[in-house]
């Protein structure tokens, strides 16, 4: 607490960051004018891990990412917020992942399109408060972009790539589809993927990036994507470096109906529970033949709630999944018309 003397009237601090010995704190400091006198008092706070509502429902307080550690304020539009909970039906999805980033540093998902890899990705780093650096493999990314270039004439501008900003400055890098990534980028990034490995920036008179000791990373692939273009088995050097795998799928698949995703459904678009039912019926039914190769392409939970807005907005069931899931999957007339047949037969039972 300090006492000064200053002007009159009512002053309210604004929030400061200081990083101090073991736990990092945030300090709020309000003052008091009376007259001649100001009674400033700085409260001081541990930082807290996350100010997601979700936070609680999840046992993860003990695996603190960055314990004493604040990001530079500058990154701190990297941190996710309002992701919406992550529904499954038992699996502690978001524990796992955050113990394996807590023990080993990196962890890869693989799932299905749609099965939420990205979603809980958003929400581990919320829950823990990292920085997101995205790198999507699958699009021509090229080592420029993940390492960084010189811009302009000679060898004075350098910007750093996503990768390397991670190692210096630690959070988490999520490199999806990681299948998809080229070979190029794959061999840059190897040693880096050791858990304790840094980078040379070759480019750069070989400069020694070192990896900062908060950086985590999660990569994800799909593994049915292989029989799409531009997918391989994930380079062997890359799956070595990984401790932990974790595998998702679909909440309903064929005849397996998950009432966790029917109240997910309900409580996004309060549609009633009839109509829920048969939607998430039609939904496992395409994933399953999704996954027997016979359709292109899988609803998520998020394309079935598109899907149900339409019909509590008052749309008949039919002329909604019209617009929404029959449209989505393929552009094909045969492929539509089978879509549309299963959702006239379950909508008619
Ligand atoms: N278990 C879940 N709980 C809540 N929402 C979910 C869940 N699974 C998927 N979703 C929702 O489904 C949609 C698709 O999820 P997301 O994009 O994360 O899938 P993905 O696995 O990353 O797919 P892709 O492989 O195509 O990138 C999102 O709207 C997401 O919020
Ligand atoms: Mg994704």
């Amino acid at each position: 607490m300090k006492q000064e003397e200053k002007a009159s009237g009512f002053g309210y601090g604004t929030d400061s960051i200081k990083q101090t010995g073991k736990h990092a704190t945030k300090t709020d400091s309000f003052s008091l004018k009376k007259g001649n006198s100001k009674i400033t008092v700085d409260i001081s706070k541990r930082r807290e891990m996350s100010e997601s509502p979700h936070y609680n429902k999840y046992t993860i307080s003990k695996y603190d990412l960055h314990p004493g550690y604040l990001f530079p304020e500058l990154f701190e539009h990297l941190i996710p917020t309002s992701t919406p909970e992550y529904v499954d039906s038992g699996q502690r999805y978001v524990e796992r992942i955050i113990r394996a980033l807590y023990y080993f540093k990196q962890c890869a998902l693989i799932g299905p399109s749609g099965t939420g890899k990205t979603h809980i990705t958003y929400l581990v780093a919320e829950l823990t408060g990292l920085p997101v650096w995205e790198v999507n493999c699958g699009l021509q990314t090229s080592s420029y972009d993940l390492i960084g270039r010189f811009i302009g004439l000679g060898k004075e501008n350098w910007i750093d790539g996503q990768v390397t900003s991670w190692l210096r400055f630690g959070g988490l890098l999520y490199l999806d589809e990681a299948n998809m990534m080229k070979q190029d980028v794959a061999t840059r990034l190897n040693p880096v993927l050791d858990t304790r490995g840094h980078l040379v920036l070759t480019e750069k008179d070989n400069e020694i990036v070192a990896r900062h000791p908060y950086a985590y990373l999660i990569i994800s692939m799909n593994p049915f994507s292989s029989e799409f273009a531009g997918t391989k088995p994930l380079n062997a050097a890359f799956r070595r470096r990984m401790s932990v795998w974790i595998n998702f799928d679909y909440e309903s698949v064929g005849e397996k109906i998950s009432s966790q995703e029917v109240e997910l459904l309900i409580k996004r678009t309060k549609i009633d529970e009839d109509t829920g039912y048969k939607i998430i019926r039609v939904g496992a039914e395409m994933r399953r033949q999704y996954k027997a190769g016979d359709l292109p392409y899988a609803p998520s939970i998020g394309d079935l709630v598109h899907w149900a807005i339409l019909i509590k907005d008052g749309s008949d069931p039919i002329t909604a999944a019209e617009e929404t899931i029959v449209a989505l999957t393929s552009d094909s007339v045969e492929i539509q018309g089978d879509v549309r047949r299963l959702i006239e037969a379950t909508f008619s039972s």
